[in-house]
């Protein structure tokens, strides 16, 4: 894949505009969460640009509806459907195993789906919902898939992460909630932790092997991800996005936010390393959280220590299931 010129794109930047020049014709993609929102708008510019792409999602009339709003714009796309449930780790791995037996080489995997500031639950197999869904749900599922992803440099996995991942690091010891009092926003932040320090992890793994591991943080984008906000968590995200943007706050388009996740899944820049965290179409510098401005990964989320020792607690809370 080529990159005619990385430094061009910024915040502004659209998915059609990033893939411009991108020919994706022979590749395959898996898009969770590709239902709606980010993940419909990846799914469609990687279909455009001639990917064959899998679907996933826990609707299947969502998904039905998502392929048909895909070939109303693009009527020779190559898609297909795989039902995922991220929040049941049984649904993970069949949806896993179906990917495998339908596809003979994957080459993108954008793990995007997400939940955010769900009310205190549990998942079927009782991990609270945000990590449940947002991590370990990404996890069960991408761990069948990494011997099928292409290792020529071209293979890719991106996680979906969020400036958000700046309300909480993960708690090793507590990943459940089930010693301190919940909190939506730090479960939303510790989950979006999570995706950071899995992606930390993925390239120290398949890094070698020539498989890069990127986390995205989309930008601040009105789509359905708040569903689950009361008035006082909204008011309380407000507050936190005026301190941290005193000039005034960008929101994206749709085809701004998933921008930067097509741009980590297909630019050269990332062809020989990767576990970083991108935002706006760059990778992101580490940032002290006492630093002004919203943009930027902290520390402890690419601690290479921490990834390490999240995936060995996540491998033992997986493997009881
Ligand atoms: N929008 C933003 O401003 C923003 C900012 C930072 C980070 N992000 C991240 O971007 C990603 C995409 O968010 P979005 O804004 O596109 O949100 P969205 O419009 O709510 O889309 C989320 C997608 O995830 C799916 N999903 C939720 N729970 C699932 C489950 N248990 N199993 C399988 N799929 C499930 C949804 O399917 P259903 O419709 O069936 O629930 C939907 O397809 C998320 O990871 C989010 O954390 C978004």
């Amino acid at each position: 894949m080529t990159d005619p010129n990385p430094s061009f794109f910024d915040a502004a930047s659209t998915t059609d505009e990033v893939l411009i020049d991108i020919d994706l014709n022979g590749r395959v993609a898996a898009v969770t969460g590709a239902s709606g929102g980010l993940g419909l708008e990846t799914a469609r510019s990687l279909a455009a640009r001639g990917a064959s792409v899998v679907l996933a999602a826990r609707s299947e009339d969502k998904l039905n509806a998502a392929v048909q709003t895909i070939r109303a714009r693009h009527p020779d796309a190559a898609l297909s459907t795989v039902m995922l449930d991220l929040a049941d780790v049984t649904s993970c791995r069949r949806a896993a195993f179906e990917v495998l037996s339908s596809v003979d080489r994957l080459d993108l995997l954008i793990n995007n789906a997400g939940v955010m500031c769900t009310p205190f639950g549990r998942t079927i197999n009782g991990f609270e919902t945000q990590i449940g869904t947002n991590h370990l749900g990404h996890m069960a599922w991408t761990i069948p898939l990494m011997d099928l992803l292409t290792q020529d440099g071209g293979g890719r996995i991106v996680n979906l992460s969020s400036a958000g991942h700046r309300f909480s690091d993960v708690d090793l010891d507590d990943l459940d909630f089930e010693r301190r009092p919940y909190d939506p926003w730090s479960g939303y932040g510790a989950s979006k932790t999570a995706n950071v320090l899995f992606s930390v992890e993925l390239e120290r793994r398949l890094g070698p092997l020539g498989v890069r591991a990127l986390a995205v943080h989309p930008g601040g984008i009105h789509t359905d991800l708040g569903r689950h906000m009361t008035p006082d968590l909204l008011a309380e995200i407000q507050e936190r996005i005026a301190q941290s943007n005193p000039t005034g706050f960008d929101w994206k388009s749709i085809p701004q936010g998933a921008a930067t996740t097509v741009w980590a899944a297909t630019t050269s820049i990332f062809a020989d390393r990767g576990g970083v965290y991108c935002e706006d179409c760059h990778e992101a510098p580490v940032v002290d959280i006492d630093d002004a401005g919203s943009g930027g990964v902290l520390a402890y989320a690419v601690d290479p220590d921490r990834a390490a020792a999240l995936w060995d607690r996540s491998m033992t809370l997986l493997a009881a299931i």
